[in-house]
């Protein structure tokens, strides 16, 4: 019989595992300062809720409806038309996210050990810090050994199935992530200088507001919520006919949400009170914060807690990226779990460790101008996801069956408040979503 989650709390665990993520921790407050403050934050809420909750919707009622993997549900429920390379592109795209979202994994492990030893309470300078941080990355083997730490844990717990492991993982998991964030959060207002970093976060700027920064806020969104590449697809099949699509979908999205904004005060008052500009992806975890952490009291324990909230954060994100693949190799190629993990494993460690290897030394190889890094998370971030998406509700809306979408999306006509706003969902997905991915992509690139 087919593994599924055993609990309503455990579907959503799950779920808001998948979405929050490394996304939220060092790419969101950032993009927020950027990009207008409060401003930012309106069009993202809008853009989340209109455009991306939708798409989340269409690919949890794919799954669901399917209670297959990713290609087969796109296979088996177009009749076995070419849809299934749409399918297949959503098997793929999540575990070339996983290689490269393993090496800054393993940079989390690293650093959670750094932290572990109070390796940033000696009162390191700044340049001492970025100079430890720049050494580590261009290193060959220790990056190496973070990255394979990483995807083996993350293996580990696929291998163990979905209920005995990704659900018990996440049930303990994601609470402990969010405690300890908000903990870092109420600590963090408290520091003397913080409230510039909440006017950082906060204040808004309706000026900064262009379709770059729309089209930034989809890209970070899609990210975010994993939609787009298989991940809500695969964790929907295994949800039970009996729990609620629009409040499981609502829940992840508002925990999504509330995570980052979480996540932002966590950070950015800190990042100010100690006089510092805020950067963005590595350079704010790995070389701001451990500076922060080395002058902030009791800093050595905030830091410890903030390596466990990355880790788990990226893990939780990291299996249900492997599970698609995971899932795909077991129900179509009929290979034991086991098995299926340690396929997913070598694939993965491969790429992510070339991947891992471009700060190093293959920096100088480059594949359309970027490094072999930038490039798989440049394709997958920007291009493959925001593809994905617009076939995922392409799909929904103009190739399956109205009254199919209608009955899953209502549990067969029984839930009055999802029948009720269907008709409003159906026209987002149908004419909408497509509208507006075009247009914000096609503007971004401008
Ligand atoms: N949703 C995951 C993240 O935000 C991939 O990191």
């Amino acid at each position: 019989m087919r593994d599924s989650f055993g609990s309503r709390f455990g579907a959503l665990v799950a779920l808001a595992g998948s979405a929050v993520g490394l996304g939220n921790l060092w790419r969101f407050p950032y993009l927020v300062g950027e990009n207008g403050g409060a401003a930012f934050i309106i069009v993202y809420i809008i853009l989340c809720f209109l455009i991306c909750l939708p798409i989340f919707i269409c690919e949890f009622v794919v799954g669901r409806r399917a209670q297959e993997n990713a290609y087969s549900a796109f296979r088996d429920l177009s009749g076995g038309s070419w849809w299934k390379y749409v399918g297949l592109m959503t098997v793929i795209v999540p575990l070339i996210v996983t290689s490269y979202y393993s090496v800054i994994g393993g940079w989390s492990v690293q650093y959670l050990f750094k932290a572990l030893n109070f390796a940033f309470t000696s009162g390191e300078s700044q340049s001492q810090i970025s100079t430890m941080f720049s050494e580590y990355v261009s290193s060959p083997w220790l990056p190496l050994f973070g990255h394979t730490v990483f995807l083996a844990a993350t293996v580990a717990v696929v291998g163990a199935g979905i209920k005995g492991g990704i659900e018990k993982f996440s049930k303990v998991m994601m609470p402990l992530l969010f405690v300890i964030v908000l903990g870092i959060a109420i600590y963090s207002i408290t520091l003397p200088g913080a409230s510039r970093g909440l006017d950082y976060l906060f204040n808004p700027d309706f000026s900064k507001i262009t379709a770059k920064s729309c089209a930034a806020a989809l890209g970070q969104a899609f990210f975010s919520l994993s939609i787009g590449f298989g991940t809500v697809m695969t964790y929907a099949s295994y949800v039970s006919k009996k729990e609620n699509v629009l409040f499981q979908s609502t829940a992840t999205a508002a925990s999504d949400l509330a995570f980052a904004l979480i996540a932002g005060v966590a950070i950015m008052p800190a990042v100010f009170a100690f006089g510092l500009d805020p950067q963005s992806g590595p350079g704010l975890v790995f070389e701001t914060l451990p500076y922060v952490f080395s002058q902030m009291p009791a800093g050595g324990v905030v830091a410890i807690l903030f390596f466990v909230a990355l880790l788990v954060a990226a893990v939780t994100s990291s299996i249900s990226m492997v599970e698609v693949g995971v899932a795909y190799l077991v129900e179509e190629k009929k290979i034991a779990r086991p098995w299926a993990c340690v396929i997913v494993f070598a694939a993965c460690w491969f790429v992510g460790t070339l991947c891992s290897l471009s700060f190093g030394p293959l920096s100088e190889f480059k594949i359309f101008g970027r490094t072999i890094f930038d490039f798989f998370d440049n394709l997958s971030s920007n291009v493959l996801m925001t593809l994905g998406s617009l076939l995922t509700v392409l799909f929904v809306g103009w190739r399956l069956k109205k009254t199919d979408i209608y009955d899953e999306f209502t549990n067969g006509s029984t839930l009055s408040t999802n029948a009720r706003i269907f008709g409003v969902l159906w026209f987002l997905i149908r004419y909408i979503c497509p509208l507006a991915i075009i247009c914000i992509f096609i503007s971004g690139l401008i």
